[in-house]
């Protein structure tokens, strides 16, 4: 469903279970990214009214989720700040391809991965995590994200054919698999 080609590492687990609060604050910063990413979407592509619909459909969204970390950080007496981000968005930014109408596929697909990942790392904390309030947090955001992820695929379908969109799909997907696998020191949603 998710099109992703690995699962999550128990690495990842142990840097969350020892560095709860900077997860927390990256998540927040993640939502905010979220929104960003479709609020770019909507002004380069803003001739396409599904995906224009879609978008703000997302935006409005992901600055909800943002507001609900914030909420949560707020409870925790966790004071949101800037913190050095993964390198993993801007790895995966990095094979978009220059051309439209590629561009516009890979922009897509390369969100939609995103979301795909964050929503697979969503389901491991509802599982793992032993604090009940974090735990029912992440299984009500789950649903959301992988919505998502099934919107930027399909908005893909606008700038190339199914079969091209699916075989760019795995391509990223393997290449976002490679890039996640490698993990990164700093703990981080996608570390
Ligand atoms: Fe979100
Ligand atoms: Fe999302």
């Amino acid at each position: 469903m998710l099109n992703l080609q690995s699962a999550t590492h128990e690495r990842w687990l142990g840097q969350v279970g020892e560095h709860l609060d900077q997860i927390l604050i990256d998540h927040a910063h993640c939502e905010k990214k979220a929104a960003g990413t479709a609020m770019n979407l909507f002004f380069a592509y803003v001739e396409d009214q599904d995906l224009c619909q879609a978008m703000t459909e997302i935006v409005n969204e992901e600055l909800a989720h943002f507001h609900l970390v914030i909420d949560l950080l707020n409870r925790r007496g966790i004071r949101f700040r800037r913190q050095t981000p993964s390198q993993y968005g801007r790895r995966l930014n990095d094979l978009v391809r220059k051309q439209e109408p590629q561009r516009a596929v890979d922009k897509l697909l390369v969100a939609g991965l995103i979301e795909a990942r964050s929503c697979e790392r969503f389901d491991l904390l509802r599982k793992h995590i032993q604090d009940r309030e974090l735990a029912d947090f992440y299984d009500s955001l789950f649903e959301s994200e992988a919505r998502h992820h099934s919107t930027y695929v399909r908005l893909a379908k606008h700038y190339a054919s199914d079969e091209v969109v699916h075989a760019r799909l795995k391509e990223l997907a393997a290449e976002e698999a490679r890039i996640i696998g490698e993990g990164e020191d700093l703990p981080r949603m996608h570390s």
